[in-house]
């Protein structure tokens, strides 16, 4: 007979409740932020310029453009890219709503293609399938962390003459057929909030191979002044405190003291990174053939930092439903989280006129999806409970045994 869910009555895997995702500080990203609040700079200064040149060396893209969140750096890449009024900017809708929202913020219309049942990533056929004479970009998302099929969208966005924006907010470290996510795509944007693999509280970036693009990125995330006299349109007829406001930009600068937060997190992006492979590794080889979890398929070109593990379930062969594994899960003290809601299912999209039915792949597995615990600060027995509790409620709400 299977142990009782605590939700029943029956003891908790563990004591104290364990969550989908955490930071971890050290001492020295401590130190280096109160460093840089002693210094001339908080922000506008020489350390925001020094996180830049790193995030450029570690993604191996030519520049890098530090901001405020990912949600500026997706914004940033809609108004670089030349995206506005009447275009088609192609997502998915698995994703947090900013990979979509980016697009209405310039006045172009999300156009949601559908995933791959078993990678969750959004299927190049679809947004094939998606394009019409209005489409002029696809901002695609590495899901968790796993790598886009870059060489297919790729493919596509060159053939149609799309613009190719990578939302890698879940994906800094991963791997693509041997090169780094932030050089794949025409941009890539970065969200360096708590829950992902770096962090200096809320922070952002977006990369490019394109100086031009790097270029207008500055001014989008700089209220579209530049203090450079090279630049001015006219030679400067003022005197030397003149700058020049040529665009309609915004202030989504990053300050001096998390890019110091950040510097020190990116030493240790390596770490993290294999910490994360390990936990990864241990929940596949405990998940392979646990009946009732399905696992997210890995394509072989990704060498994946995951910021997400998801769980399936195959509720034909559980009796409980989707939610009631969620509560269960929390009352064995195990707090999962479901990323995500189909972005076009939230009313201010309904109101849009989006429809339910629209991606039946994304869908079916938001009915069937949750992510357990996966950051690196937890220990092997942390792992070893969440395995536990999953464990314990497929065999107690297992079909063939109740
Ligand atoms: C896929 C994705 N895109 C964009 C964002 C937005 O990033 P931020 O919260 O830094 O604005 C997030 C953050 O959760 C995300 O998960």
């Amino acid at each position: 007979m299977a142990d009782k869910p605590a939700i029943l009555g029956g003891t908790p895997v563990r004591e104290n409740k364990i969550y989908y995702g955490h930071q971890w500080i050290d001492d020295d990203d401590v130190a280096a932020v109160a460093e840089v609040l002693k210094s001339d700079y908080l922000t506008c200064g020489p350390t925001v310029t020094a996180l830049e040149q790193e995030l450029a060396r570690v993604t191996g893209a030519k520049c890098a453009v530090a901001v405020s969140n990912g949600t500026a750096a997706l914004h940033c890449a809609m108004i670089a890219g030349g995206i506005g009024e009447g275009d088609e900017v192609i997502t998915t809708p698995l994703t947090f709503a900013a990979s979509a929202n980016c697009a209405i913020y310039v006045g172009a219309k999300p156009v949601f293609a559908d995933v791959n049942p078993e990678t969750y990533n959004i299927d190049p056929d679809s947004i094939e399938a998606h394009i019409t004479d209005k489409t002029r970009a696809v901002v695609a998302v590495d899901y968790t962390g796993q790598a886009v099929e870059h060489d297919r969208i790729r493919e596509i966005c060159d053939k149609h003459g799309l613009l190719y924006v990578t939302d890698a907010a879940h994906a800094i470290g991963t791997v693509y057929d041997g090169r780094p996510e932030g050089s794949i795509a025409d941009m890539t944007t970065f969200s360096f909030h708590p829950v992902k693999t770096i962090t200096s509280g809320e922070g952002g970036a977006i990369t490019t191979n394109d100086p031009e693009l790097a270029r207008k990125l500055r001014f989008a995330s700089q209220h579209g002044i530049t203090k450079d006299p090279a630049q001015f349109e006219e030679p400067n007829p003022e005197g030397g405190w003149y700058y020049e406001m040529q665009e309609l930009g915004f202030n989504y600068r990053l300050t001096d003291f998390q890019s110091a937060m950040l510097l020190s997190q990116l030493k240790k992006l390596p770490a993290f990174s294999n910490r994360r492979k390990e936990i990864v590794k241990r929940y596949d080889e405990a998940f392979a053939d646990m009946p009732g979890i399905i696992v997210q398929r890995e394509i072989p070109e990704s060498d994946t930092t995951r910021h997400l593990y998801i769980i399936q379930l195959d509720l034909d062969k559980l009796t409980c439903t989707r939610a009631e594994f969620f509560n269960a899960m929390s009352a064995e003290n195990v707090q999962c989280q479901v990323h995500y809601v189909p972005v076009y299912y939230f009313p201010f999209y309904a109101r849009l006129g989006y429809e339910h039915g629209l991606c039946p792949n994304a869908e079916r597995i938001y009915e069937h999806i949750m992510s357990i615990p996966l950051y690196p600060m937890m220990t092997d027995r942390d792992a070893e409970d969440v395995i536990a509790a999953v464990r314990k409620l497929t065999e107690w709400y297992a079909k063939t045994s109740n």
